[in-house]
């Protein structure tokens, strides 16, 4: 097994596959292409990161001045119109991701130069970092659609419904099963945080796995949401994208009690402990479809120091557009 990896992706894949073989498709074959080589590849770059232990955030705070120019030291985007946020992505996916940067599994001419300075430790340890820091949210499309099978919803509606609730007809999962109802995703480094992304990278990511085509050799997470998105149509792909840039983590008491001031509708709960789940803005919470993958069980991370699994957040609030 040339790719074995520290963390129990083949365990855990073969959990995810279970869940979504209800949807099963076929993927496009990968056409010939060249990855970029602005410096050499490094074939071993995935594997290496077997060897390497939960990340250093101090290490990572440190050498996550190289990044900030484009990511922000906190991984908030500078200029969200060209870069992607990281801030609160999960470490161990921004371990993977860097090390595919490095391979040329993911080719990208900008990404692959910096991450072929990393070590594969070094790159946990900027992972840790960057799992630390708060992501901004962005405002969702709140736009009325005039033509289409959604026509007189707001855009991001169309999103919501597929992020809460997919499509079953269609065989299309909701995103939030695995991707969490506040895009939080799943510790490890296998569901991505998703929530407050920009929406032109997460409208490109859904578009690359809707075609089908990588250059992963590993390419069993991939095709996970290859399968997603394989049915997912344009418009669609770009409401997801636009609902899930607003997407974020509920606000606080006092955010809340201003807002609810402001509509002088809605009740404000009291905040909970860890798992409260009360929230009397929220009606509609659907059920996460039953097989899919639960939170804390899935948890691959091998390092026994690792921070433990967050307790699986409260239903979003407000993940709606601020207009
Ligand atoms: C010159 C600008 C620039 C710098 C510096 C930079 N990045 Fe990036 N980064 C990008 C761009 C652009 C992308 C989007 C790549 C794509 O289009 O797929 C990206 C993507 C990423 C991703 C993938 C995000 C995801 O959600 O899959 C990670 C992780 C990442 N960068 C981490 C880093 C780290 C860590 C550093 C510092 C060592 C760094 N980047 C330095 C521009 C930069
Ligand atoms: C069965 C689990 C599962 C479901 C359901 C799911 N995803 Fe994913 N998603 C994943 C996995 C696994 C990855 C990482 C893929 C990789 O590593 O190449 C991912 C990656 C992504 C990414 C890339 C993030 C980044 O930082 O580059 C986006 C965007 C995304 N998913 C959006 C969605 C949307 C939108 C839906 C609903 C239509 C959805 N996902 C449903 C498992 C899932």
């Amino acid at each position: 097994m040339r790719q074995a990896r520290a963390y129990a992706i083949a365990g855990l894949a073969a959990l995810v596959v279970g869940a979504v073989a209800f949807a099963q498709s076929e993927t496009v074959p990968l056409p010939e292409e060249t990855p970029v080589e602005a410096a050499p590849l490094d074939d071993n770059a995935v594997a290496s990161l077997a060897e390497t232990q939960w990340g250093d955030p101090q290490n990572g705070a440190t050498l996550a001045g190289t990044c900030a120019a484009c990511h922000g030291l906190d991984g908030n985007s500078v200029i969200r119109d060209v870069y992607p946020g990281i801030a609160g992505q999960n470490e161990l996916y921004i371990a993977h991701q860097l090390a595919l940067f490095k391979s040329g599994e993911r080719p990208n001419a900008i990404m692959q130069p910096f991450a072929a300075m990393l070590s594969p430790q070094d790159m946990r340890d900027l992972g840790a970092h960057f799992s630390a820091q708060a992501a901004q949210a962005g405002i969702a499309d709140d736009g009325e659609v005039t033509e289409g099978p959604y026509e007189g919803l707001k855009f991001y509606e169309v999103g919501q419904t597929i992020y809460r609730r997919g499509d079953p007809e269609r065989q299309i999962p909701a995103c939030m099963a695995c991707h969490g109802p506040t895009g939080a995703g799943i510790p490890g480094p296998s569901y991505p945080h998703v929530g407050g992304q920009v929406s032109w990278y997460t409208t490109r990511r859904l578009q690359e796995f809707r075609a089908g085509t990588t250059h992963e050799r590993d390419r069993r997470l991939f095709d996970v949401m290859a399968t997603v998105a394989n049915r997912l149509t344009d418009q669609e792909i770009q409401a997801l994208a636009s609902y899930m840039e607003g997407l974020h983590a509920r606000p606080d008491a006092a955010t809340r009690a201003q807002m609810a001031q402001l509509e002088g509708t809605v009740e404000v709960p009291t905040r909970g402990g860890p798992g409260a789940t009360g929230d009397s803005v929220q009606t509609e919470m659907p059920e996460v479809p039953a097989g899919a993958p639960g939170a804390p069980e899935v948890e691959p991370t091998d390092p026994p120091q690792a921070p433990a699994p967050q307790a699986e957040e409260p239903p979003p609030a407000e993940p709606e557009p601020q207009p």
